[in-house]
């Protein structure tokens, strides 16, 4: 029996943030369905064990380490997707740090900045560079790493949560600016996902036996996996996602569908 078409054959992708968590689910998911990836992480040792992981998938993964909030790092994301697989049709910018976990009262200026740096001007100087040589080959589709703690309080310090709204609005405003040149934008914003970033949470709570207690806000009841993310940048990578645009799509099992409330006591 011959096997089916690959849903992303001939999609050429660079995903940031790529040697834990969301981003190597996603490379193992675009090179499991056939896109090519150049794979980036400033940990390179992690991002070998992703290549290595995508060792048997349908189409090659390539791995640059280094600083995704570095410009001439993110030119060379770019140029190094054309070089060795032809082109770039989609790009993830989904490297992101929360540092550290002070309150508004204790932060300090030099805090935000490191973590703006990151996660708002490293998602910035990707959709740059992608869209400007989507523009110039054809389109293609961007998304940025966003979270729910750009919609509300509460999932985040207040700089995480800063920058992860001002992803949104960079992604409304790329959107809108790259409108009729085929290139469309998009934020997922993921909830409680056990991660790289989120491990000690989990580590804590298996220590305490208190796991079970871990996601129950959210409807479903459970903290989310990677991969479940991952399945939303697939989706925004292929044809299936070609009329959404400028969107931030919630992945977090209806957490910020509901407000805070004491289940039995409404009624
Ligand atoms: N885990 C969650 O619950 C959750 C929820 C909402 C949003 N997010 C976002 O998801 C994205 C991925 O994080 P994750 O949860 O998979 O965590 P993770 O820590 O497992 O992965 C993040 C990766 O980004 C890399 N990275 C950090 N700074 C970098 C830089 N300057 N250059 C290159 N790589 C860099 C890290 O080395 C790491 O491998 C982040 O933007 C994060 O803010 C995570």
């Amino acid at each position: 029996m011959t096997e089916a078409p690959a849903r992303l054959a001939g999609c050429c992708a660079v995903v940031t943030g790529a040697a834990s968590g969301i981003g190597r689910a996603t490379v193992l998911a675009l090179a499991g369905n056939g896109a090519r990836v150049v794979a980036n992480d400033q940990d390179a040792e992690g991002l070998a064990e992703t290549a290595e992981l995508a060792a048997g998938a349908r189409a090659a993964v390539r791995v640059v380490a280094g600083d995704a909030a570095d410009e001439a790092l993110v030119r060379e994301l770019v140029a190094t997707s054309v070089a060795a697989h032809g082109g770039l049709g989609f790009a993830f910018a989904n490297a992101g740090i929360v540092q550290s976990l002070a309150s508004v009262l204790d932060l300090e200026a030099g805090d935000w900045d490191a973590l703006l740096r990151v996660n708002l001007v490293g998602t910035f100087l990707l959709v740059k560079h992608a869209a400007r040589h989507m523009v110039e080959h054809g389109g293609g589709s961007i998304a940025c790493t966003a979270s729910v703690a750009a919609l509300r309080a509460g999932a985040g310090p207040a700089h995480y949560a800063a920058s992860k709204a001002a992803i949104v609005s960079l992604v409304q405003s790329a959107a809108s600016q790259l409108g009729g040149r085929g290139v469309r934008v998009n934020a997922i914003c993921p909830g409680l996902i056990e991660t790289g970033m989120t491990r000690p949470v989990f580590e804590l709570a298996r220590a305490k036996g208190t796991e079970a207690r871990l996601g129950q806000l959210n409807p479903l009841r459970r903290a989310g996996r990677a991969e479940e993310v991952a399945e939303v940048a697939l989706f925004l990578a292929g044809e299936a996602s070609s009329y959404v645009n400028g969107q931030a799509i919630v992945v977090d099992g209806g957490l910020s569908a509901s407000l805070p409330f004491v289940p039995g006591r409404l009624w």
